[in-house]
């Protein structure tokens, strides 16, 4: 059987559209939005706008790329949440509707549950078997996952406050860079020296996560130090970039290896935007020498918000026979794991 489905996503800034047959990815075209970089981080308001301007070209884009025709679409999957409420809302009355006058389902997915599934893409690399773990981590979430199957997903850890992404794009805006500011200091880390400065780290009970003292302990410091040199960030931009990078990737690996070792799993992934980061990848490369793991890291294109990932998470609902319904709403705030 053959299965094809146009997956959707809009839950943030990025507009993006994928065409799937099976787990191939066929066309996987995205439009991000350059027009939040210059308010430091991304306007809701702008965002649902921009939306509504590259939905039909994105996916126009996606089933040309595809050489896919409406008419052989089985199926089409979109974010139903969690995500910004009016970006939700481009994405999801777009695929309703578009699937109602096509008479082929809908199917809403979950964007967190997305990011893992990106995973079971055939790219012609080791898929994880289960059970593994996943470390999730986006601009809006951090999680520790022990997956048991494409729909068992369990979380064994995740932030009391900030995201990690969060955590990236908020000591970047301090530092003067545009917004993501993920990829800026990933980019400045590569040539500094990560041990040049010291952030104390949080102290957090079971397999849990938190930033925002992080945040505030980055931004004291620069001050402390700005008081006696006005350039103190300019002069060490890398080194402050390369210790910020350094004390984030140990927060959450040092949680990751506790959870692996509790649950006694060697096969370990992570995904969502801030896996694209360099030095996450590499810390995981030394740590599956380390503990005999075996590691699965996205392909960078699948890290961040893509239509990709949306039309695979489609294709396992559509496998377990679960379609959506015209009534189906858009959910900003959805927890994992709890059925609408
Ligand atoms: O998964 P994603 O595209 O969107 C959400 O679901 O939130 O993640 C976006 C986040 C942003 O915070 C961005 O700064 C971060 O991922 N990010 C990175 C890198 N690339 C994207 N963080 C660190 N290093 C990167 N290379
Ligand atoms: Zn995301």
């Amino acid at each position: 059987m053959e299965v094809v489905i146009l997956g959707i996503e809009s839950s943030c800034d990025d507009t993006s559209a994928a065409v799937s047959k099976n787990d191939k990815i066929l066309a996987n075209v995205t439009a991000s939005q350059d027009i939040h970089a210059k308010y430091g981080g991304v306007v809701p308001e702008l965002a649902s706008r921009a939306h509504q301007k590259h939905i039909i070209p994105v996916v126009d884009a996606a089933l040309k790329e595809a050489g896919v025709s409406l008419d052989e679409l089985d199926a089409i999957a979109y974010t139903q949440g969690p995500g910004l409420l009016g970006s939700l809302l481009v994405g999801s009355s777009f695929a309703k509707s578009l699937a109602q006058a096509l008479d082929i389902p809908a199917i809403p997915v979950h964007h967190m549950k997305a990011h893992v599934l990106a995973h079971f893409i055939d790219t012609g690399t080791d898929r994880p078997p289960f059970p593994f773990i996943c470390l999730t981590v986006s601009g809006g979430h951090t999680q520790l996952l022990r997956l048991d199957g494409h729909d068992e997903f369990h979380i064994l850890g995740e932030t009391l406050d900030d995201a990690a992404g969060e955590a990236f794009d908020k000591a970047a805006k301090y530092l003067g860079l545009p917004y993501p500011g993920g990829p800026e200091i990933d980019k400045f880390a590569e040539a500094g020296n990560p041990r040049a400065h010291t952030f104390t780290k949080p102290r957090v009970d079971g397999y849990n996560f938190s930033f925002s003292g992080l945040k505030t302990g980055i931004v004291n410091y620069i001050e402390k130090n700005r008081r006696h040199n006005p350039d103190f960030i300019a002069q060490n931009m890398e080194d402050l970039a390369a210790s910020i990078r350094h004390t984030i990737v140990d927060i959450l690996t040092e949680q990751l290896v506790r959870v692996a070792e509790a649950e006694n799993i060697q096969h370990i992934a992570i995904a969502g935007g801030v896996s694209a980061n360099r030095g996450l990848r590499r810390t995981l490369h030394s740590l599956a020498d380390e503990h005999g793991w075996k590691t699965y890291l996205p392909p960078l294109e699948y890290c961040t918000d893509n239509g990709a990932m949306i039309a695979i998470a489609g294709y396992f609902e559509y496998l377990a026979d679960r379609r959506g319904q015209l009534s189906d709403v858009a959910r900003a705030r959805w927890k994992m794991g709890v059925r609408p």
